[in-house]
């Protein structure tokens, strides 16, 4: 989906059963998020001042969720950029198609959970920064 803005790319408030024994929040496919779910991933045990990402996928949509600590994740559409900061386990960032991401900041023991609506395939991603900027125009 090559013109995916990163006005589309909304910060979501999911759920959280609470009570004294701690949280709970649920992600249900086709309820909280827009896009079957496909696959999990987790990134975890990021060295301090490490950053991730650095590419663009063309059909992938994600909910991306700070399920512990926080980091930043730069947005950019090719035109606007934005920079959003996940730092509580019940918001979740939608990354539609055709965003070049770059994740940092990330603090100590943080834990970057994605849910993704494909199964991976490197086919899908852009990793280059120009070629994104030629696929968006
Ligand atoms: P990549 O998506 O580039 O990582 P990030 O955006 O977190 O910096 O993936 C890193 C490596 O992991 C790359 O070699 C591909 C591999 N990988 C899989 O094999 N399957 C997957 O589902 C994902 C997300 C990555």
């Amino acid at each position: 989906m090559k013109e995916g803005s990163i006005y589309d790319c909304n910060v979501v408030l999911l759920n959280k059963v609470h009570n004294r024994a701690g949280n709970i929040t649920i992600v249900e496919g086709n309820e909280s998020i827009p896009f079957p779910i496909k696959r999990i991933y987790y990134l975890y045990d990021i060295p301090s001042g490490e950053n991730r990402g650095g590419h663009a996928h063309k059909e992938l949509f994600q909910l991306i969720i700070a399920t512990s600590g926080s980091f930043d994740i730069l947005l950019d559409d090719g035109k606007n950029r934005k920079i959003v900061r996940l730092d509580r386990p019940n918001y979740g960032l939608i990354v539609v198609p055709g965003i070049w991401r770059d994740i940092f900041e990330f603090s100590s023991g943080s834990v970057c959970l994605v849910l993704a609506s494909t199964k991976y395939d490197e086919v899908d991603y852009i990793r280059n920064y120009d070629e994104f900027l030629k696929y968006k125009e």
